[in-house]
């Protein structure tokens, strides 16, 4: 599969509150950390529009007492890295308690770290001293489902009369009598693989999953998991994050009728197999359901209730948005009334695979045009699809992708999100062999699905034993690539002309040059399929004009800017790549990038 594709996901008010399986003391009201949004300042408030963000996996990102897996001491530990390095704020993939099925996103207790990660004495120590570097943490809020060892599951399948089996999504098997289960209500699939639908022997029901059969999909139509959830955000925000980022949030409602899924027919009209072996089925009656619009405009009004004292500004809500089109995108943002994302990602541009010049403009110029005055959240990469290496490289001139790559995402107009690593660029380095697969979609897709151990592999900061990750004694959970022997952070620092060099000079661009900072892009020399070029124009600044080689050879750009002189600067520009006084007509090298002022 991957996530290219998409991330495919159900009121009795019984006397048992929340709270009261929650984790404790949750229901005070909000205090002494909060102030109201009100008295926050104009820029706070808007941190996020021009931010520059970086997912961390905690588990491979810094191990600080040699167990072989990252921690949160460890993350602190790198802190001045992300500072020097310009960013604004991290996203952590889940840390919270978990039996590590989905390694994390099957979460047992919402409020609390998993002892793997440290402890919430070290969450709270990762706040603070991230703050002090001005960095800002998002957590990552796994709402579709929980994991089946979580308190609400164990209750909710103890009986059906428990005041929590409404919780999840129990239906009887088609056919089901008291001595044969039937068959599964419908043909939903797993995105994970097989039926999305798992018997349960002792209360004689199946439960939906979309993804693992341990992480069971909770039941949007309870007001319960409502104010369940609200409760658990408000316990984060208390504790100083800056916002979360909502996972698989396309997927939380379902086909009430249980309509079967349509199958999908290759283009001689066949259905055809998935990678799991299963036969392909379309999922518009598990994902993309527009009741998922009332939960995340719920969950935005309560978030925007809550300022802070210990970080002034408003909390960003991030979405893992995979959406089909640009109009569902647009709508992630929600309305003036009733807003729901400040920050849904741009899934469009990020997948698309392809150095195709006519796509990515006409997707970065719909993201311009389309979404009103919203700001776009740009990405490439992340933790379940290979890197950029393997989707956009050829294994030849691969950093020199990755450098033209990096400019479309930080010389946009937007907020921009990279997975860690990215700024080295770290290869995709899957298993060789299945008893090495650690995800375990790797071994029920194996061989045609490896799973997503290849963009997981730890952090490479040095040459030295396990790249500096781990201790040189420890066996780090995932091996460390071979190519950390030259990719690595140390050997980068040091070279200006280092894949690590560029990151930091366009994010210190984005961050100070005002049209980087506040303007819109204009498309231009839009005939050119070689070559993306734009500028960026903000109200009493220069314009700024930038230009991008998608191919391996040399090619020519025309650049004029309507109502200047055409005078250059060059601002920033690939070793080799032209200085020219004046806008005009010039070569650009292979995957050259040049970036210039114009009086
Ligand atoms: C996360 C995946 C996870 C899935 C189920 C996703 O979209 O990014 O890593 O396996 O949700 O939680």
């Amino acid at each position: 599969m991957h996530w290219t594709k998409s991330i495919a996901r159900c009121a009795i008010a019984l006397s048992l509150g929340a709270a009261a399986l929650s984790g404790g003391g949750q229901t005070t009201p909000v205090q002494a950390t909060t102030q109201p949004v009100a008295s926050i300042s104009a820029s706070a408030q808007n941190w996020w529009k021009n931010a520059v963000i970086y997912e961390i996996y905690p588990r491979s990102f810094q191990d600080s007492n040699g167990d072989g897996i990252g921690d949160l001491n460890g993350i602190t530990k790198r802190l001045d890295y992300l500072k020097d390095l310009g960013v604004d704020a991290i996203w952590l993939t889940p840390c919270y308690p978990s039996p590590q099925v989905d390694f994390g996103y099957d979460i047992s207790d919402y409020k609390n770290i998993d002892p793997q990660y440290g402890t919430l004495a070290d969450f709270d120590r990762l706040v603070a001293e991230a703050r002090k570097r001005n960095i800002r943490v998002l957590m990552d809020m796994v709402m579709n489902h929980t994991s089946d060892q979580h308190k609400w599951f164990l209750e909710s399948r103890s009986s059906r009369t428990s005041p929590y089996r409404d919780w999840y999504m129990w239906h009887d098997g088609k056919g089901e009598t008291a001595t044969d289960k039937g068959e599964v209500p419908n043909n939903w699939q797993s995105d994970f693989g097989h039926s999305a639908w798992e018997w349960d022997e002792k209360t004689r029901q199946y439960y939906y999953h979309k993804f693992y059969i341990q992480q069971p999909d909770v039941n949007w139509d309870n007001p319960k998991i409502h104010a369940a959830f609200k409760d658990i955000i408000r316990f984060w925000l208390k504790r100083g994050v800056g916002g979360f980022r909502f996972d698989a949030i396309t997927t939380l409602f379902e086909d009430p009728n249980l309509t079967d899924e349509d199958v999908l027919k290759d283009k001689d009209g066949k259905p055809y197999l998935n990678a799991y072996g299963d036969i392909a089925l379309n999922d518009t009656r598990t994902n993309n359901l527009p009741r998922n619009h009332e939960v995340m405009q719920e969950m935005r009004a309560w978030t925007d209730t809550f300022g802070s004292n210990a970080f002034p500004g408003s909390r960003v809500l991030i979405g893992e948005t995979y959406v089909p089109n640009i109009a569902d995108l647009a709508a992630e943002y929600g309305t003036a009334e009733k807003p729901e994302f400040q920050l849904p990602m741009d899934t469009q541009v990020a997948f698309i695979n392809k150095l195709d010049v006519a796509q990515f403009r006409a997707r970065l110029a719909d993201v311009e045009t389309q979404i009103g005055d919203h700001t776009p959240l740009l990405l490439f990469d992340n933790h379940d699809n290979p890197r950029l290496d393997a989707r956009y490289g050829d294994g030849v001139h691969d950093t020199d992708i990755q450098r033209a790559l990096s400019t479309v995402l930080f010389a946009s107009r937007g907020a921009a999100l990279f997975y860690y690593g990215d700024e080295i660029g770290m290869k995709t380095t899957p298993p060789t062999r299945k008893e090495d697969v650690k995800d375990p979609i790797g071994v029920i897709g194996w061989p045609k699905e490896k799973g997503r151990d290849g963009e997981r592999t730890p952090m490479q900061w040095d040459a030295t034993a396990h790249a500096g990750f781990t201790a040189a004694g420890a066996t780090p959970w995932l091996p460390v690539p071979p190519s950390a022997a030259s990719i690595n952070v140390e050997a980068e620092k040091s070279d200006p002309n280092s894949l690590l060099a560029w990151y930091q000079s366009l994010i210190r661009l984005k961050k100070a040059n005002p049209a980087f900072a506040q303007g819109n892009d204009t498309m231009l020399d839009t005939a050119n399929t070689k070559v993306l070029s734009w500028m960026r124009q903000a109200p009493g600044a220069p314009v700024v004009v930038v230009s991008v080689n998608f191919t391996a050879e040399p090619q020519t750009v025309y650049l004029s800017v309507p109502g200047s002189g055409g005078k250059t600067k060059t601002l920033l520009k690939t070793p080799g790549a032209p200085d020219p006084a004046w806008l005009g007509q010039f070569q650009l090298g292979p995957y050259g990038v040049y970036i210039g002022e114009v009086e």
